[in-house]
């Protein structure tokens, strides 16, 4: 059997394909449990802190209600209140916190921060979105894909837009581990790093499924099952992309003649925050710099029937309680 206990939870790269599943099925049944009622707070005298040098609304809820759940105490520190990084080194935060805490979420820069961190301290580290992959947002992503397709494997997923962002390339990833064809439909400027994309593909022949990169919407939507998107500038980027990524984004954004090229019973998925509700004030700011009424997805595709991203960011809570559990018990 699959045993996770003490490990970290940095990339999926470092995850086997039966680890994965296990991380699922353990989201599954922690989600029943909580909407049978049924307490599951298993880890009663841990503690967790969750580090955040960039905002969040999902993952920073889903630690503390699954730490909660769990029957664990939390600590948030956000963007502003630690020493790390500006007193402290990132070794030194490490250290001190291990010796606190049973495991620590860190949200910020690059993936090497977090590897740092988990190499010294000691106890369970987890990613909670670095610039390079955003890892539990992959555990509710194949969650909620399983829960509406009824199958992993035997879907293809097409990414859309900034296919090289944390989260186009958590999903070459994950989707190369599960069996998942995965697509990415963008311009060519904004692909996954071509070292990856060899790695992914290895690992993608080994569980029968294929990597496809495309600036062609047709050959890019032809047969998917899950149509997926993005933001067009990701958190810790320069605002000053927009100008130039909406205009090498637009071509790829997911609306209804999008969803027209895709399989007839495709969904639709993103991982939040959206552009789609342009009364927020970015929206609001970026709207009107540049005069664009729509971004990576269009209102009616993000509140259609297709759409299940609602489910996904519900997903987040159970999954990242399933990570906690596995690598703490
Ligand atoms: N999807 C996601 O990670 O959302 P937050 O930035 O709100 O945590
Ligand atoms: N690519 C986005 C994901 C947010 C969850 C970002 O990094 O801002």
């Amino acid at each position: 059997g699959v045993d996770l206990s003490g490990r970290n939870f940095l990339k999926l790269l470092d995850y086997s394909t039966d680890e994965i599943l296990y991380l699922i099925d353990l989201a599954a049944e922690l989600k029943a449990m909580k909407k049978a009622g049924e307490a599951h707070d298993w880890l009663h005298g841990k503690n967790v802190v969750l580090l955040f040098e960039k905002t969040s609304t999902r993952t920073r809820c889903s630690f503390e209600v699954g730490a909660m759940d769990l029957g664990m105490g939390v600590t948030y520190l956000d963007p502003k209140s630690s020493q790390m990084g500006k007193k402290e080194s990132i070794e030194d935060t490490a250290r001190v916190l291990g010796r606190m805490y049973d495991g620590i979420e860190y949200r910020g820069f690059a993936q090497s921060i977090v590897e740092d961190l988990a190499a010294n301290a000691g106890v369970p580290v987890w990613n909670g979105l670095t610039t390079e992959f955003h890892p539990t947002q992959m555990i509710a992503d194949m969650l909620t894909v399983r829960e509406h397709t009824g199958k992993l494997a035997g879907n293809k997923l097409t990414f859309m837009g900034d296919a090289g962002n944390n989260v186009g390339n958590s999903l070459m990833v994950v989707c190369a581990k599960l069996g998942i064809d995965f697509c990415a439909c963008g311009p060519a400027e904004q692909m996954p790093d071509a070292a990856l994309v060899e790695q992914c593909r290895e690992i993608a022949a080994e569980n029968g499924c294929t990597i496809t990169l495309t600036e062609d919407l047709d050959e890019g939507l032809a047969g998917t099952t899950v149509v997926y998107t993005d933001i067009w500038v990701s958190m810790g980027e320069s605002a000053d992309l927009w100008g130039e990524r909406i205009k090498l984004l637009s071509p790829y954004q997911v609306n209804a003649a999008a969803m027209a090229k895709a399989a007839p019973n495709a969904i639709f998925m993103h991982c939040l925050p959206s552009f789609h509700d342009l009364n927020t004030t970015t929206a609001v700011e970026v709207n009107e710099k540049f005069g664009i009424a729509e971004m990576e997805v269009t209102d009616e595709v993000f509140e259609s029937e297709k759409s299940v991203v609602f489910d996904e960011a519900e997903n987040r809570m159970h999954s990242i309680k399933a990570v906690m559990y596995a690598t703490l018990k």
